[in-house]
């Protein structure tokens, strides 16, 4: 297990601060040119702290996980409208990619996003991960080779997700999603998890069996993952 380095937190702020010293330290030694984003709960005390701070991403790209399809970025159900609330708005990036839940022809979105990361490979990808131990929207039983694709989600993550649908707007059944491979070919990784509902997820990875039906243990095959989380788990 000595691939995982996990920090233990008492709050999600105080995981936001290790996020921020991480990335305060890559981006002084010159090591962050592309990050990978997540959205969700989990990240926006993240995002907080970034939008407070003099951190400077005018050289950095940006990809981020996922998206719903059908869900306009106008929408405020949509992860594009996320970002922008959150982050977007008031920081300036080189360049923000986003996957487009719109597109007409998913399958060439996902190629086309795919190709992107190949040309701009990720240096760090921050990720959540879902009760189910989804990371982005790969649900259990997604390969560990999948690349970015259309995926159905599943009743557990239509259940958690759908509480935060806004505005009447039926949460859709398919996201587009980068790949657990895509995923996991970034540099290094920065996972939080905060609460008990991720006590199980955390625990399955922290056991050490790579299974595709938990897909977070993906990642037990990189060699540069730093969990931080509030949940005290023995190893
Ligand atoms: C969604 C996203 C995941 C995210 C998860 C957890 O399903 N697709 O990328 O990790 O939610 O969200 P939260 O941080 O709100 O618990």
């Amino acid at each position: 297990m000595s691939n995982l380095k996990l920090i233990k937190v008492t709050s999600s702020e105080e995981g936001a601060e290790h996020v921020y010293q991480i990335i305060e330290e890559e981006l002084k030694n010159g090591q962050l040119h592309v990050i990978g984003l997540a959205t969700g709960s989990t990240m926006v005390p993240v995002y907080r702290k970034w939008t407070a701070s003099n951190l400077d991403f005018e050289n950095v790209i940006t990809f981020n996980l996922d998206e719903y399809v059908g869900i306009s970025a106008k929408s405020p159900n949509s992860y594009a409208y996320f970002m922008q609330e959150h982050l977007f708005n008031e920081k300036k990036f080189k360049k923000t990619h986003t996957i487009d839940g719109l597109a007409e022809d998913l399958d060439k979105e996902c190629a086309d996003f795919e190709a992107l990361l190949e040309k701009y490979p990720l240096d760090l990808q921050l990720l959540g991960v879902g009760e189910n131990g989804h990371i982005a929207f790969n649900e259990p039983g997604t390969s560990f080779d999948s690349r970015t694709h259309v995926a159905k989600l599943t009743e557990s993550t239509l259940g958690v997700n759908s509480q935060y649908f806004a505005n009447d707007e039926k949460i859709p059944e398919t996201a587009l999603t980068m790949g657990i491979n895509s995923i996991t070919r970034a540099k290094k990784i920065v996972l939080l998890a905060f609460g008990e509902k991720k006590r199980v997820a955390i625990t399955k990875l922290l056991e050490g069996n790579m299974t595709t039906e938990w897909p977070i243990t993906a990642l037990l095959g990189h060699n540069d993952v730093t969990i931080i989380t509030d949940l005290d788990i023995r190893k």
